[in-house]
This record gives C-alpha cells, sequence and structure tokens, in this order.
C-alpha cells in the first residue's frame, strides 16, 4: 500500500499537496475548504506589512479554454496585524500552515515572518517572485545576491524552517535557489507566475487594469518542471540537501508526477481550483496513490527526481 505522506514542514503532511499562495486562501474558512477537501497543507495569501486594496480591474484574464491564466491582483491583502484571525482559523483544520509574506527588504520581511510564527504557522513562505508588484516580488527576488541577504535577515529571525519562493522570469533559477538555501533556507518553492500581457485588437489597449500579469495554469506546466528539474540538479551537483515545492499548472496526477520526477518533494496547486474547485485535491492524491501501487513504488521519496538519473 503506497505512503503519500511526507515530513517537509514541520509537521508531518498526510501528503505532499498544498493550496497555493493567492488561490482561495484570502480567509481561514477558504483555506479550511481546500483542508475539508483534501489539501496535506495549506499556504496564506502572500501578506505585507499594511493593508493593500491591489491594482484597479480587470484583475484576471482566462486564455484559451482552461489553458491558463493572466492575473495581475497586486497583492490585496488585509495587513500583517489583521491577518491573525486567518491564520487561526486555517489552524482548526489540523495541518500544517505556511504563511506567505512580501516586503521590500530583510526587516520587513523578518517582521512579517515572525509575525506568522507567533500566530502559529509551521513555516514561512517568502514571496520573491510576484511579477506585478513594484519593488516587491520579483523586483528583488532576481538578484540572487538580494535574495540571500533576506533570507539570511529571516532566517536568523524565526526558528520555523523559511522556503523561498522563486520567479521563473531569469535566466538563472538554480543560482537564485543555490543562494537562498546557502543564505539558511529549508527549501524553496518554484515557480511563481511567468510575466505576460494580453491586448485586446478591438480596444488596441492590454485587458488587464496593471497592463502586465502573471500566467498560471496548464499553459505553464513545463516551466515549471523545467525549473524543479534545474534547481534538483544544482542541489544534487553541489551536494545541498533542501526540501523543493513544486508549482504551477499541475490539474493532474500525471502533471503533479512530473514535478516529484523532476525533484519536488511536495506540490502545490493553485489556478487549477478556478476550473476542478478544490475537490482537485482528492482526485490528484487518489491519482498519485493508484500510481504507485501499479507501479510499485511504496513513498513519495522512492520517485523523487529519479528523472535525473536519465541518460541524456
Ligand atoms: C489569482 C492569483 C493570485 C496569486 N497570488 C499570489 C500571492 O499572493 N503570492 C504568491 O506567492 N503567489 C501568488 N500566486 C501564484 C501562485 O501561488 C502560483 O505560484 C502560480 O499561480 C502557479 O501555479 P498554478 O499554475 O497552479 O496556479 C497567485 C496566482 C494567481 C493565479
Amino acid at each position: 500500500m503506497s505512503d503519500l505522506s511526507v515530513n517537509i514542514v514541520g509537521p508531518r503532511m498526510k501528503n505532499p499537496l498544498m493550496l497555493a499562495s493567492g488561490i482561495l486562501d484570502e480567509t481561514g474558512e477558504s483555506m479550511l475548504m481546500a483542508v475539508k477537501k483534501g489539501a496535506g497543507a495549506v499556504v496564506t495569501k502572500s501578506v505585507g506589512l499594511e493593508a493593500n486594496e491591489g491594482h484597479r480591474n480587470p484583475t484576471a484574464f482566462e486564455i484559451g479554454d482552461g489553458l491558463g491564466l493572466l492575473n495581475a491582483m497586486g497583492l490585496p491583502n488585509p495587513g500583517i496585524n489583521d491577518y491573525e484571525r486567518e491564520v487561526k482559523i486555517a489552524l482548526t483544520g489540523g495541518v500544517p500552515v505556511i504563511g506567505s509574506v512580501f516586503g521590500r527588504d530583510g526587516k520587513d520581511f523578518s517582521y512579517l515572518a515572525g509575525k506568522m510564527e507567533d500566530y502559529g504557522a509551521s513555516a514561512v513562505e517568502l514571496n520573491l517572485s510576484c511579477p506585478h508588484a513594484k519593488g516587491v516580488g520579483m523586483d528583488i527576488g532576481a538578484d540572487p545576491e538580494e535574495v540571500g541577504i533576506i533570507v539570511s535577515a529571516v532566517s536568523s529571525a524565526v526558528s520555523i524552517p523559511v522556503f523561498a519562493k522563486l520567479t521563473p522570469n531569469v535566466p538563472n533559477i538554480a543560482d537564485i535557489a543555490l543562494s537562498a538555501v546557502k543564505a539558511g533556507a529549508e527549501g524553496v518553492v518554484a515557480i511563481n507566475t511567468l510575466k505576460g500581457m494580453i491586448i485586446s485588437p478591438e480596444t488596441g489597449l492590454p485587458v488587464l487594469g496593471n497592463r502586465l500579469g502573471g500566467l498560471s495554469g496548464p499553459a505553464i506546466l513545463p516551466v515549471g518542471v523545467r525549473s524543479v528539474f534545474e534547481i534538483k540538479q544544482r542541489f544534487m551537483k553541489e551536494e545541498v540537501n533542501a526540501v523543493i515545492i513544486g508549482v504551477g499548472g499541475i490539474s493532474s496526477a500525471h502533471d503533479a508526477l512530473q514535478y516529484i520526477m523532476a525533484g519536488a518533494d511536495a506540490l502545490q496547486i493553485g489556478s487549477v481550483m478556478r476550473w476542478k474547485g478544490a475537490a482537485v485535491f482528492g482526485e490528484i492524491a487518489s491519482g498519485i496513490s493508484d500510481f504507485m501501487d501499479r507501479e510499485g513504488y511504496s513513498t513519495i521519496k522512492d520517485m523523487v527526481g529519479i528523472a535525473q538519473e536519465a541518460k541524456k
């Protein structure tokens, strides 16, 4: 019988599937819904120092027929002081809650991470990768040195595991991952959205209020899998033992298994919930379990990174 549990964020997770930051996780109640439908852990919406309304509408646009989503929410959130209630409610679900935070520098990030730790989060995820917010996100997360400085500050400020969430909008994602881990991160989360734009020929204008957005959903799956593969390859080469959490375009067990075989220890599920709802957690978990039983894998760990062994 296959064992889906993984141990990467402190308390053991019953399966490797987490709710990704920013999708149906603004409130404690919406995080609980994902828990009820089978999520092994939940990541909060990225929260900053102060309340932020985000960008003006429209903030999201679907492409193709469920192919992807372009969003420029602009990190709307109530601010860290008002977010305690949401974390406390999410914690009643009995699975690890990972607090996602964003800021401008090591000082902001350390303060926010400390608050998430006080609220009861099992780990903290540093959003170093949002492609549509000025002065935060990928504006600072595209530079390995800057990432190292922020991670190092946070790691010495909290005692819970620290994960750096990375942007794919760089030529060197493995360099950034290595820098984060060398600075004290327990692991990395890859990937955030790809920078994109959609123009309406009828109006002659970009459709999103912010013009630029971030692409997510099935269209980005191969970019995420490649990113995780490159990060795992670099970690193996440097003999670094760190966690990789894969995210981007996962909508089935087949997609999830690709990430695991590239090198992911756990996964996050985001945009697909727009099309399939939170029931997708149960569907993916049982699909992974069926595959393991069929192919003779006993644990998730047995499959992590096996694609790295393939001959060139
Ligand atoms: C509407 C929306 C809001 C998002 N908000 C956040 C956020 O607040 N913080 C963050 O780190 N990532 C955010 N993301 C990125 C997702 O967590 C995820 O990295 C990305 O969407 C790729 O996964 P997916 O294809 O499964 O959605 C957001 C994505 C979407 C679509």
